[in-house]
Order: structure tokens, then C-alpha cells, then sequence
């Protein structure tokens, strides 16, 4: 059997190493550096590796990302064609994301801001209850993260609606598709919240135009990717009132540099790339089935199409 190769700031190896040998007794596991023979290697399993290092495998079938996104593989300007590009689509991640999208909009509706600044001030103060059913959130994104975000918040009574590429029909959820609804989708959403894919289509698209198309006093969340947001265009919405807040998991730069205006700022609340986090026990199983379907020569499960880029 080929070697399947391992490389991941972020992850860990033995975990990893650990997950797959439980479910293929004898994987050839490699865990960069100590790749042996580049030709040996016939699966990577990688996260933001380097530009320009897949190419050194010439004997790859498969690539898979360690993570839901695949922005990090197609960032490579020399990426081999002809490897199936993969990708992790786990229902434990799907929940994690709901809960923290959930966890955001809960916050802004329930003032947590405003009571946040009032306990600072030591100021006992008690705001206008908030009507649930009259708060519209509005979600980037309807796949597999976006669609069970939607539909957790939904089923707390808020009026939900979505933006994708193509109509949805999800219970309780307004579908919006394509560029010519965009304008619609923002000006009826009051939090908007980000889980789109990073491609050149989804690159810089929340920015001043399109925070301007949101209601007055709107509040933005984005876990999809930094680059899809325009920090400087936020700032200033922000400093201006028009925008009330946000609250952001994924930056242009990550770790987010220390002298970066968002750490101190009183609106945005920073979350290090956190919310939903791969899972070497929850995402074994679709690796491993990946991993003997492309030595069996069997088309894989959760691929990517390269022209679309997710
Ligand atoms: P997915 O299943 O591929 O869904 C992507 C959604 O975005 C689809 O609904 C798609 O529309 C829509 N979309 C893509 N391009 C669009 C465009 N140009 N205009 C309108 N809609 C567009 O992806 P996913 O698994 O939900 O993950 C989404 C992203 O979340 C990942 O790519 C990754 O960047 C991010 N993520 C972040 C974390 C974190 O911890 N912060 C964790 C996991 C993933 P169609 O359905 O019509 O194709
Ligand atoms: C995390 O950001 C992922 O893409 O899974």
C-alpha cells in the first residue's frame, strides 16, 4: 500500500497517526519530515503546507485537507493536477459552528454589548427587551456549516435567511442565490454572519459597499476566512456608528498581529480561528474510507472541484 503523508501546523500527528491505525491496521504513515521516499506517498493530508512542496510527490492520488476549507491547497501555485482534492466534511464541526454562531447571535440580541459596557461603567441599567422573532440574521454561505447554522438558530424563533451560489430549501430559512440578490439578503439582516469558502469570487466581499447595503447599527461575525473581509472597511464602520459591532474568528493574518487595532477595539470581540476546530476522532472515519477508496482505485467521498475551488 502507498504511504500516506501527514503535515499540519496545526494538527496533531499522533493523534492522527493513532485514529487512522485503528481503522486500517498497518497504514503506512509518514509524518513530515520523515517522509522517506517522496515516491512512496500516494495520500497527503496536509494544512497550509508551504507553496510548491505537494509538487515533490510524484506519485500522489489524493490530496485532503485537514479542515472543511481548501483555500490553503489551492493557494499553491504549482499544485499537481490529477490528484483528487478532498476535503473534511464532519457533522462534529457542522455542530460546533452552530454553537458559535449561535453563541454571537445570542450575544449581540441579547445587548450583550450594551450590558457589557454598562457592568465597565458600574451602571445598573435595565434596556427594552428584545423581540426574537423581529431580529433577522442573515448567513454567508448555506453548505454544509452554513445550512446547520441556519437551521440552529432558526429554532430559536429568529427570522433566518441565507445567501449561497444556488437556491436552498431549508424549513424556516429564506434562500437568497446569486450576485443579483445579494443587495436584498444584506438589507434585510440585521447580523450577518460569514461561512463562505475563500475563492476569487468571495475574496474582499465584505467591505464598506457591502456594510453600507446592511441596516444602521447591523452587527457582522465571520468564520468563513479573514481575506473575504476588508479589515481597514470594517474599522471604520465600526468607529463611525454605523456598524454596532462584530465579533471575528479568522483574520487576514493569522495569529493576528499584536499591535492589530481589533485586540483593543471596544465593538470587535477576536476569537483565534477557534470556532470549529478539526477532530482526529470525528474525522478518522471519512479519512480512512477516503484513504482505501483511492488505493482501491474507487472514486472518493467529499472531494472539491477544482474550478470551483470548494
Ligand atoms: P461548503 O459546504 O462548500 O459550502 C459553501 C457555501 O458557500 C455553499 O452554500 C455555496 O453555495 C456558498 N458559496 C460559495 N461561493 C459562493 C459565491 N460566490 N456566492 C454565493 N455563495 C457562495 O463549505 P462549508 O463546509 O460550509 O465551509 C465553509 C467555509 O467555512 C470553509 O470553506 C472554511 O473557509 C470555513 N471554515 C471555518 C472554520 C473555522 O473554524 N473558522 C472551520 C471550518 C470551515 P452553493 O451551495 O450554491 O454551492
Ligand atoms: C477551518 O478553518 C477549516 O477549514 O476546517
Amino acid at each position: 500500500m502507498p504511504a500516506v503523508l501527514f503535515r499540519s501546523p496545526n494538527d496533531s500527528a499522533e493523534a492522527w497517526r493513532q485514529s487512522l491505525t485503528e481503522r486500517i491496521p498497518g497504514v503506512d504513515f509518514r509524518a513530515w519530515p520523515e517522509v522517506g521516499d517522496p515516491a512512496e506517498v500516494g495520500f497527503a493530508l496536509v494544512w497550509k503546507v508551504p507553496p510548491l512542496f505537494l509538487k515533490q510527490f510524484p506519485n500522489l492520488k489524493a490530496i485532503c485537507s485537514l479542515g472543511q476549507g481548501v483555500d490553503h491547497i489551492f493557494a499553491d501555485p504549482e499544485l499537481p493536477r490529477g490528484p483528487h482534492i478532498i476535503r473534511l466534511v464532519d457533522p462534529w464541526m457542522g455542530r460546533a459552528m452552530a454553537e458559535w454562531v449561535l453563541l454571537q447571535v445570542l450575544r449581540f440580541h441579547r445587548q450583550g454589548i450594551e450590558y457589557e459596557a454598562l457592568q465597565r461603567a458600574r451602571d445598573w441599567q435595565q434596556l427594552p427587551a428584545p423581540e426574537t422573532s423581529k431580529r433577522r440574521v442573515g448567513i454567508l454561505g448555506l453548505g454544509a456549516l452554513g445550512a446547520e447554522a441556519a437551521t440552529t438558530v432558526a429554532a430559536l424563533g429568529f427570522d433566518v435567511a441565507g445567501w449561497s451560489r444556488t437556491r436552498k430549501s431549508i424549513p424556516n430559512v429564506t434562500s437568497y442565490a446569486g450576485p443579483e440578490e445579494l443587495d436584498a439578503f444584506l438589507a434585510r439582516t440585521d447580523i450577518l454572519c460569514g461561512l463562505l469558502p475563500l475563492t476569487p469570487e468571495t475574496t474582499d466581499l465584505m467591505d464598506a459597499k457591502l456594510f453600507a447595503k446592511l441596516p444602521k447599527g447591523a452587527f457582522v461575525v465571520n468564520s468563513g476566512r479573514g481575506a473575504q473581509l476588508v479589515e481597514e472597511d470594517l474599522l471604520a464602520a465600526l468607529d463611525s456608528g454605523y456598524l454596532a459591532g462584530a465579533s471575528l474568528d479568522v483574520f487576514r493574518t493569522e495569529p493576528l498581529p499584536k499591535d492589530h487595532a481589533f485586540w483593543g477595539h471596544p465593538k470587535v470581540q477576536v476569537w483565534p480561528h477557534v470556532s470549529a476546530q478539526t477532530n482526529a476522532d470525528s474525522g478518522a472515519d471519512q479519512v480512512a474510507e477516503n484513504i482505501r477508496r483511492v488505493f482501491a482505485g474507487e472514486p472518493p467521498i467529499n472531494t472539491v472541484d477544482p474550478d470551483r475551488q470548494y
